[in-house]
């Protein structure tokens, strides 16, 4: 399985600092922001990762990163998204890269604690379709948020809305999604959003139509960086117990929604 880094956008939410760099390039604690979703990468056994970024600091990835090697990545590509189309939007320029290969996809300012390779390896037996991870937050309007049918065992996602103004459920979507080859087909069929992108949540919703979509829930801490308190957070997080170095895994949930 290839891996694949969306780091674009504008960053407005991190302003002034994003405008003299990329928001991925800032500082987490000691490493800069990238640095996580690769780690995270790495320790799933995923070396041969896709960093899709633009704007006007593109190149400051190549000074940071080059090709990979110190951070023991195996083979490392880069594309350059033009405009501001939103994620599923990023996602179609990783195509070629993929290749035909299932692929994991992470959001350059997502942050997790634990190991994700279990996931990884589910999805890896999974016939096709798409996995996301989902975690429980206090704050479910910031993200996509799951609504959920059915009891216990019997429980299966019904549907995931993108920051509902009344979230059904405090279950977020993390920015780690496993999708097979079709996911580019996918893609090229979305219509923009009200905010004019396409939305990775669409993506979600269309293989959770096909009956193709399964998730499981994250254990240890998640927190995306895309805010002053979140950055604040996720710096904090990890100063206080570190980021990615332990090797337990997501947490199967018994009710995937296939
Ligand atoms: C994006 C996705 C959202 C997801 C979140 C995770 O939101 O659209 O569904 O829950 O990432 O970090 P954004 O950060 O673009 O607002």
């Amino acid at each position: 399985m290839k891996g694949v880094i969306l780091a674009g956008g504008l960053g407005t939410r991190l302003r002034p600092l994003t405008l003299v760099t990329n928001k991925h390039l800032l500082p987490v604690y000691d490493k800069p922001m990238i640095y996580y979703p690769i780690e995270c990468l790495l320790n799933a056994g995923i070396d041969d990762i896709l960093i899709v970024t633009g704007g006007e600091h593109a190149g400051d990835f190549l000074k940071l990163l080059k090709n990979g090697k110190q951070l023991g990545v195996r083979h490392l590509e880069y594309a350059y998204q033009e405009g501001e189309g939103g994620i599923a939007d990023a996602l179609k320029l990783a195509e070629d890269f993929a290749d035909g290969e299932k692929i994991c996809v992470i959001l350059g300012d997502n942050i997790i604690e634990l190991n994700i390779r279990r996931a990884a390896a589910d999805f890896y037996t999974q016939r096709s379709g798409a996995k996301l991870l989902l975690k429980e937050v206090p704050d479910p309007e910031r993200f996509g948020v799951v609504r959920f049918e059915g009891e216990g065992d019997a429980r299966r996602v019904a549907e995931i809305i993108e920051k509902p103004k009344s979230p059904p459920s405090n279950c977020a979507v993390i920015g780690v999604y496993f999708y097979d080859a079709d996911v580019f087909g996918v893609c090229k069929d979305l219509k923009p959003s009200g905010r004019g992108e396409l939305e990775i949540t669409d993506v979600n919703n269309y293989y959770l139509q096909r009956g193709d979509l399964t998730h499981e829930i994250l254990d240890g801490w998640w927190t995306d960086a895309g805010t002053f308190e979140s950055l604040y957070r996720a710096a904090d997080f990890v100063a206080r117990g570190g980021a990615n170095h332990s090797d337990q895994p997501a947490r199967k949930e018994a009710a995937g929604a296939r």
